[in-house]
């Protein structure tokens, strides 16, 4: 095989001797790690799975029937821009970083090895799920996801061995031996060790987890460190399927238990209770809010001065790209009260991008409120405050209910029950997943989509078992 065919990219790689080397000695590793800790059990199926063949918006995708091992992962920027400039920070306007900026180079690589250490870990804690899929669409779906989160991992692990030397080559090394849930050597973020061993945790990651990552990318993706910018964007393409399964997974979900409780008890039938829902909701927005950062970070406002991570759609949003002396109000807690403190913007940036996610997650409540509706049925999901069960940042260490009132430690153990799945409840959802695989069935606990895949219908064969 010749190399663009191992490794398809848009990068002369050809032409970059030490990268390819770099690359070729990472990639038997990388395939190692797929069979370990990639989906169990179907690596030798063909899957109808979509591959990035090229940037080019209305071609750039490739849909057939490929096993996953041989799927190419390939490296793909979007096209450089001519005399693209920073953006934003106090070097506005000067021309965008090829390299790395020497005062730069450790944050920006714990940027690229904390991004890139999400994207295995997803697989990982994704890999059980094969064997429980409602339906031959949505496996095919769960391994669109899985392939395109190793493609990312490629993505920044060229990022790492192009720029960043030796230490870039040790940091792609220890990205494939990091392992989700493992407590000697476990993923770096929490979101990221949490058990996603059942379809509604699916679901619901895909929803809120890898929507913090299109805000983290779209983040990145103005970054003045160009590489990172263009792999990013590029990205972001892939990501927004994976949103729409976890969006529309979730809709399935709540329009089959709405059809349900008009027939009787939800639960006798075979569904998902809707208060078990709301719950699966409440723990994975509030692990995900944890995923943007402190509310006040000092990290923020150097990425952001030094114009490597702006805010989202900095350009087309804003009009002042230095944003040397705004100031944001936030909810703190002082002496065991909430206050409201003034916080310099650059150092809020965190907070700023996690309103424009809740923002994003709220239209995906709205959607699922509309299926209700539209049953006729009066209940109602919701997003929990956002200071509810944080682990990370201003309201670690104190207790808050779900509309964000401060309560003590014991009414929260006592409470939390109602809050966030019990053992009895990720049980029971456990009970309800057994593997529906004829082409055209589903399961009884979800809807059918509304749609197939590329124009394909509901029915057709999207895994040959
Ligand atoms: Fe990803
Ligand atoms: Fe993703």
């Amino acid at each position: 095989m010749n190399l663009y065919e191992r490794i398809p990219n848009n990068v002369n790689l050809s032409d970059d001797k030490k990268l390819q080397r770099a690359l070729e000695k990472w990639l038997p590793n990388y395939l190692d790690w797929w069979h370990e800790m990639g989906p169990d059990g179907f690596q030798t199926k063909d899957v109808y799975l979509r591959t990035a063949i090229s940037v080019e918006p209305d071609g750039w995708a490739n849909f057939d029937y490929v096993k996953m091992p041989d799927y190419r992962w390939g490296i793909f920027l979007k096209p450089a821009a001519p005399g693209a400039t920073i953006g934003f920070g106090d070097n506005l306007g000067q021309p965008a970083y090829q390299e790395v900026p020497g005062e730069f180079r450790n944050a920006l690589r714990r940027i690229i090895v904390t991004q890139g250490d999400t994207e295995p870990a997803s697989v990982e804690q994704q890999r059980e799920l094969g064997k429980t899929c409602p339906s031959l669409y949505d496996l095919r779906n769960l391994f669109q996801v899985n392939v395109e989160e190793g493609r990312h991992l490629w993505a920044m692990v060229y990022l790492l061995q192009r720029y960043f030397g030796r230490d870039g080559r040790d940091e792609a090394d220890a990205l494939l031996e990091r392992r989700s849930g493992n407590p000697d050597k476990p993923r770096i973020l929490e979101a990221f060790n949490q058990p996603c061993d059942d379809w509604l945790n699916f679901f619901c990651f895909t929803m809120f987890t890898d929507r913090d990552g299109k805000y983290q990318l779209s983040a990145l993706a103005e970054s003045g460190f160009e590489p990172l910018a263009r792999t990013c964007q590029f990205m972001l393409t892939e990501e927004a399927h994976h949103m729409f399964v976890g969006d529309t997974g979730i809709n399935r979900v709540v329009k089959r238990t709405a059809q349900l409780m008009k027939e009787g008890d939800v639960r006798e039938l075979g569904g998902i209770p809707l208060d078990i829902i709301q719950k699966h909701i409440n723990f994975w927005f509030s692990y995900s809010l944890d995923l943007f950062g402190g509310e006040i970070s000092s990290n923020s406002a150097d990425f952001f001065a030094a114009g490597l991570k702006g805010r989202y759609k900095e350009q087309e949003q804003y009009e002042d790209h230095v944003v040397a002396d705004q100031n944001f109000t936030m909810k703190v807690v002082e002496d065991g009260q909430l206050k409201d403190r003034d916080v310099a913007m650059r150092n809020a940036l965190n907070e700023v991008l996690r309103g424009e996610y809740v923002r994003d997650c709220e239209k995906g409540l709205a959607r699922w409120n509309k299926t209700l509706n539209e049953a006729g049925l009066a209940e109602r999901l919701y997003l929990p405050n956002p200071r509810f069960h944080r682990h990370v940042g201003e309201y670690a260490g104190h207790n808050f209910d779900i509309q964000g009132n401060m309560i003590t430690a014991e009414e929260f153990h006592r409470r939390k029950s109602e809050w966030v799945p019990t053992m009895e409840d990720r049980e029971f959802v456990r009970s309800l997943m057994k593997p529906v695989t004829e082409p055209g069935q589903i399961a009884g606990w979800i809807a059918p989509p509304a749609s197939g895949v590329k124009g394909k219908p509901f029915e057709f064969e999207y895994v040959r078992l």
